[in-house]
């Protein structure tokens, strides 16, 4: 039996160690959904509701359906202009910098319908080569609850703060909880260890862009004023899961109630008001914004965030989230992560100007 004080040692050396590992790869997890920091779409083209009726295919003129161009934003829905309160002046975590509540104008943009998927993320890494940051770094974090225990025996470090967060060697896009996991029957899952930069290298690709964090907070409101969630204020409106969160004991017991334990396609559940789907919840969302917890309340047009920064801002929550730990599945929650980091519930969405 280790003396009390030999096991914080060893746990301290255990993150000197790490941190070392990382450099400046911060390691950073302050709650259950929140990623340690490295330091869409489906085959179902909706033509019905929200999705339709904000679709490019509705909204462009005929002569313009049959370009190029046109195919870049398949699978996007344009949101008209429109001023909303972003944040919120009760924040439930207001560490994160969610209030307080600010008027923003945005002009008219579009937005992808679903979470970039696997299936989508192969095509760019086809054709381009592209090899993904934790691929190069050689590790990504995956959450402690979906590793094998083969994996787990070979990994000697933890995130001090987050315990259930381990940085496991091959774990990327492709083999999510490491190198004994695949991806081939999760096409249509949203792609996972992408890194901000893989993120903005696939949308550069896509002719696309990351949302800024006010479209996507705007995008996550689906036109409704000051509501918690895309479709309103109650979590599960007559008992219906409305998104893929946690259900259960956050981390030792995940019932899966909505259906899912990890991810779900990114064609699960119902879209939102501007017919979007899995805002919140599923997989984390980078955005192009850096990273800032003070803002002033004054309104705004087409925010883009701080100038520079260390983090990115991420929106949305994951299936990892729950509320006795991580109440980030809101729109106007925030979180966020160096852009070289990865992990096993994180991944995003592009945007596109409409003009
Ligand atoms: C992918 O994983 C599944 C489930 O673990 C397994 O049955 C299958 O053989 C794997 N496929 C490949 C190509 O490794």
């Amino acid at each position: 039996m280790p003396a009390p004080c030999m096991s914080v040692c060893w746990s301290l050396q255990l993150v000197l160690f790490l941190l070392q590992l990382l450099g400046q790869r911060k390691v950073l997890a302050d709650c259950g959904c929140n990623d340690a920091n490295r330091g869409g779409h489906s085959e179902s083209t909706s033509h019905h509701g929200a999705a339709f009726k904000y679709s490019r295919e509705a909204n462009e003129p005929e002569s313009s359906k049959k370009t190029t161009q046109a195919q870049v934003y398949d699978q996007m829905v344009l949101l008209p202009s429109g001023v909303f309160s972003m944040g919120t002046n009760e924040p439930a975590i207001p560490q994160d910098g969610e209030s307080p509540a600010r008027r923003v104008n945005l002009d008219s943009f579009y937005m992808d319908i679903y979470e970039v998927s696997n299936k989508e993320f192969a095509k760019f890494v086809k054709a381009t080569g592209h090899v993904t940051e934790a691929e190069k770094f050689g590790d990504s974090f995956v959450f402690e609850g979906l590793i094998s225990e083969d994996v787990k025996s070979n990994i000697h470090q933890a995130v001090a703060a987050a315990p259930w967060w381990l940085p496991v060697k091959g774990a990327n896009w492709r083999h999510p909880e490491g190198p004994d996991s695949n991806i081939s029957d999760r096409m249509d899952h949203p792609v996972l260890h992408v890194s901000w930069n893989d993120a903005s290298a696939f949308c550069k690709w896509a002719g696309k862009r990351l949302p800024t964090e006010a479209e996507w907070e705007y995008a996550c409101r689906g036109g409704l004023e000051n509501r918690l969630f895309p479709w309103g204020n109650k979590l599960q409106p007559k008992g219906e899961h409305l998104a893929n969160v946690w259900q259960g004991e956050f981390p030792t017991q995940n019932t899966g109630e909505d259906g899912y334990v990890q991810t779900s396609p990114v064609t699960a559940f119902s879209a939102n008001g501007y017919g979007l789907y899995n805002m919140v919840g599923n997989a984390w969302e980078w955005t192009s914004d850096w990273w800032n917890t003070h803002h002033t309340a004054d309104e705004t047009t087409n925010p883009k965030g701080p100038s520079s920064g260390k983090d990115k801002v991420k929106k949305g929550g994951s299936y990892m989230c729950h509320k006795s730990y991580c109440y980030r599945y809101r729109c106007a929650a925030r979180s966020q992560n160096t852009p070289d980091s990865s992990a096993s519930n994180l991944g995003f969405r592009c945007a596109a100007s409409a003009v």
